[in-house]
């Protein structure tokens, strides 16, 4: 049996849907790894543009999840459910048959780690999709949106215009994106085999308030702060494709709304930068200097470049991202300056080991 609790109570009973009633409900949603990044964004945006619905934020709270991150939500129309999705009971007991939606966030999502150690990210990434599925089709959920990732489809070459589109071969090269392939094909085929109403989406590289300090934007952010030196891997020339995470939340909303069942759907804004240029405007935002930069060994396999072509999301979707790089960053390093203890939070207890670990230095050593 889960774990069950709200923001402010905890409940023992794995049938608690107090506070959420049936009859007033217009639309009722299930999203997983709510309490991460990009998911907790997700449900603030749902709570506040879809009017009256409900959502049921279902997540283990690994080391990447916070309940802080959820600090603001309207309490009414949100329950939080502590679970994993592989446990399938717990999955179940989470989903009322009356959930028209199931978002899936949940994952292991840092490729550094997966690099260290793969086996978390095969059993939630993969075996954890496929239980979202199969109780999604046991309970009648009338769309299930699968959130993936650019890197699915592998590396770029540098110089060459060449973008992600669609059609894409897949190519995962870290055992992060490998798992997230294996986890696409597995929506994929419950589409094909059992006609659940699926929708993929894939993006690139998200920023934004609440991320975790183990990613290369808010890592910078939080080093920098402390004047801490900022480690860049090999050459810094790798290039991402950075969106800001509500533009990237309000594309998954329509993608859930009008985007084709079974439509896959690349989300980018047109934003490739080389890691070097991401970290001198953040230092140059902030008046630090850039021989914070410190470089250091390669990541093993390093993708080259990423770059997304969302015509697709643009045409059929209707969607375009709201904020420039310089107005996305520049509300991104104002929410980490104003929110100082969030990042020591995040930055103490088991960071502070996997720190040391990846870096071979501790957290704020000069
Ligand atoms: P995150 O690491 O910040 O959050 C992941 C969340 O999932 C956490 O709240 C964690 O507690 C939860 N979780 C992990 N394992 C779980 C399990 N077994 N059961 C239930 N909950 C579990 O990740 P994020 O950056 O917010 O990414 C969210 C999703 O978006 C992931 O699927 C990721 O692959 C995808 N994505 C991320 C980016 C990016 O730039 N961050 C870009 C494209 C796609
Ligand atoms: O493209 C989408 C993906 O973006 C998501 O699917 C992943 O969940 C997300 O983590 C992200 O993957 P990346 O590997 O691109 O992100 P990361 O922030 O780890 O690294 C961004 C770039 O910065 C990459 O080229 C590696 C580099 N880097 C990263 C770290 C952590 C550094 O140079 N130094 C660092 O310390």
């Amino acid at each position: 049996m889960p774990l069950v609790c709200s923001n402010t109570k905890t409940k023992s009973s794995s049938h608690s849907y107090e506070g959420i009633s049936k009859k007033s409900l217009m639309r009722k949603f299930l999203v997983t790894g709510g309490a991460g990044f990009i998911g907790s964004a997700f449900v603030r945006l749902l709570l506040d543009e879809v009017p009256a619905c409900e959502v049921i934020n279902f997540d283990a709270l690994t080391y990447a999840g916070n309940l802080d991150n959820l600090k603001d939500v309207d309490e009414s129309r949100h329950l939080f459910v502590r679970g994993d999705i592989t446990d399938q009971n717990a999955v179940l007991a989470a989903l009322p048959p009356e959930v028209d939606c199931l978002v899936n966030f949940a994952a292991e999502s840092h490729v550094d780690r997966s690099i260290a150690s793969a086996g978390e990210f095969l059993r939630t990434n993969v075996l954890g999709t496929q239980v979202l599925l199969d109780a999604a089709r046991a309970r009648g959920v009338r769309r299930f949106v699968h959130i993936s990732t650019d890197e699915v489809m592998g590396s770029l070459p540098e110089a060459e215009e060449q973008y992600f589109t669609e059609d894409s071969p897949f190519a995962p090269n870290s055992p992060y994106a490998a798992s997230k392939a294996a986890a696409e094909h597995l929506v994929r085929a419950a589409r094909h085999t059992f006609g659940l109403d699926t929708v993929i989406t894939r993006c690139g590289n998200n920023y934004g308030p609440r991320q975790f300090p183990e990613k290369f934007l808010p890592l910078m952010l939080a080093n920098a702060l402390h004047d801490d030196p900022i480690p860049v891997y090999g050459d810094g020339c790798n290039v991402r494709d950075w969106i800001y995470v509500e533009d990237h939340c309000r594309a998954i909303l329509l993608a859930l709304e009008i985007g084709r069942p079974g439509g896959v759907y690349n989300i980018g804004a047109r934003n490739q930068r080389r890691n070097i240029d991401v970290a001198r405007s953040v230092l140059d935002q902030l008046n630090k200097p850039h021989s914070l930069m410190t470089f250091v060994k390669d990541r093993l396999g390093h993708d080259r470049r990423y770059a997304i072509d969302p015509s697709l999301a643009e045409s059929e979707l209707g969607w375009r991202p709201r904020e420039t790089w310089e107005s996305g960053l520049e509300k991104t390093i104002s929410w980490y300056r104003d929110n100082s203890d969030w990042i020591a939070r995040a930055r103490s207890g088991a960071y502070r080991e996997f720190y040391s670990r990846q870096y071979g230095t501790e957290v704020g050593a000069q």
